[in-house]
């Protein structure tokens, strides 16, 4: 059986933990491959909300086996907290089926510390990063002296190693960014404490998967963040620091091209971003708040893991392209298109005008995009409330031509609409 993806096509926030608890149903390991807990992935099933940060979005399933991969930096004490969270709601977290890879990197609170310094040097040039320790982490990891997950299974090293790393990160905050400094030994007391906890769960991750394929399973990588937060290939510097991308999910998995099957791009209907950065079809004002919504409903843009109101704006179909280019997608689940409901006329950005150019890339040069502007095509809205719509016949013609669209210019078929956050609310598609 293959390993399916499943990916971000934009800025992250596109509903993967959604279709993850949709397909997981066929899955019998559900892999996360990049990123940490500046990752929220809501799922809703009968109208109760599980919020997940870390563990994977197949955990509601209780079949699967859920598996956080070798590309992840992992919050120990986050890991602990959601654990406990599931499983006072019932959801079974034994290290029988929630695995971690001895070669994620483990999260301290001096990388949450440094990323916090850093921001508040960058001041108005701030990333507008999620306070995870997420880039730090990452940085010791590429600098070859992170703390990796392995260590777990030695709460002594591991105790000894994060004193000498709390006191090397010391220097870096006092010194550097005039801060104060944290308390070494209770920090490395803290981790020989996560390490007794956690250890049970570590595993050998390719080993794992690579058995598990030759053995039939199927394994399905959830993606984190989207293709234009990606190191390489996002709005660099305004990215995060990993590859959540197709790519990302090989390295971050241990896992060769030749197992891959679907590679499925999860599309927002419309645009949205958190942090800062380029954004070309953003919008402000009366049709931002229409597309953010005012927090009232659970899905409304609002960040998962930071609660900032997200920025809005209506769908870029370079971004579609880039998406397509960068991860080899095999099809596109389109999601939230009802919130697009009761909007008269509903541009699309099919193209972008720098210097009087036509062109259909995303400029790698962030001045460059700065000087793009959106060229729109008008599709006709519809006014009917689409979230019990089961069936394509039964879509509103407007909104089967809008999801057409997206079809027609990026040669990219769509298996999925999405009409709402519950795990039933979804279009089986075809023919499209
Ligand atoms: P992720 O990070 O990609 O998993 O997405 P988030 O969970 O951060 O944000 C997506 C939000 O939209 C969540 O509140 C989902 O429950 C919600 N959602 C997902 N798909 C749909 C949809 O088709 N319609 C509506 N109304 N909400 C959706
Ligand atoms: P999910 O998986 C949306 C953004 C941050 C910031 C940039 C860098 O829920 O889609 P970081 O903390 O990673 O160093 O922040 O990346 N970011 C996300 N935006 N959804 C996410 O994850 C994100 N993870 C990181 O807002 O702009
Ligand atoms: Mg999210």
């Amino acid at each position: 059986m293959p390993l399916d993806m499943i990916i971000g096509t934009q800025w992250g926030d596109e509903g993967k933990g959604h279709i993850t608890d949709l397909l997981a149903a066929q899955a019998d390991i559900i892999a996360r491959f990049s990123g940490g807990d500046n990752a929220g992935h809501t799922i809703t099933i009968a109208g109760e909300v599980f919020k997940l940060h870390l563990i994977p979005s197949g955990v509601i399933h209780p079949g699967v086996t859920c598996l956080i991969g070798s590309g992840v930096v992992v919050n120990p004490a986050v890991m602990l907290r959601e654990m406990t969270e599931l499983k006072q709601r019932g959801v079974d977290v034994s290290p029988q089926r929630l695995k971690i890879s001895r070669k994620a990197h483990l999260i301290t609170p001096a990388h949450i510390a440094l990323d916090k310094a850093k921001e508040k040097e960058l001041g108005a040039g701030a990333i507008g990063t999620t306070q995870r320790g997420i880039g730090p982490a990452y940085t010791d990891k590429v600098a070859r002296s992170g703390l990796r997950a392995g260590l777990l299974d030695k709460p002594e090293e591991l105790a000894e190693a994060i004193y000498a790393h709390i006191n090397e990160k010391n220097r870096v905050l006092t010194e550097l960014y005039g801060e104060e400094p944290l308390d070494a030994t209770a920090v490395s007391a803290d981790y020989a404490n996560y390490a007794q906890q956690l250890a049970p769960h570590l595993v050998e991750c390719s080993l794992m998967l690579d058995e598990a394929l030759q053995n039939g399973r199927s394994v399905l990588a959830e993606g984190a963040q989207g293709t234009l937060l990606d190191i390489d290939h996002g709005t660099y510097p305004f990215v995060t620091s990993s590859a959540p991308t197709a790519g990302g999910a090989l390295t971050g998995l241990g896992v060769g091209p030749k197992n891959v099957g679907r590679i499925i791009g999860v599309a927002k209907a419309f645009s949205s971003r958190v942090g800062s950065g380029p954004f070309t079809t953003e919008l402000d004002g009366e049709l931002a708040m229409r597309l953010r919504g005012t927090g009232a409903n659970p899905w409304d843009e609002y960040g998962t893991t930071t609660g900032r109101p997200r920025r809005v704006g209506w769908l870029d179909l370079n971004i579609l392209h880039h998406a397509r280019r960068v991860n080899s997608l095999t099809e596109f689940v389109v999601t939230k298109l009802d919130i697009l409901s009761g909007i008269a006329e509903i541009p699309v950005c099919v193209a972008y005008d720098l210097h009087g150019q036509r062109i259909n890339y995303l400029p790698s040069s962030l001045e460059e995009v700065a000087q793009c502007q959106p060229i729109y095509e008008t599709l006709p809205g519809w006014d009917e409330d689409i979230m019990q719509v089961r069936q394509l016949a039964d879509l509103p013609a407007n909104a089967r031509r809008y999801v057409e669209f997206i079809v027609e210019q990026t040669a990219v078929p769509v298996s999925h609409i999405s009409v709402g956050p519950g795990r039933e609310q979804f279009i089986p598609v075809t023919n499209l």
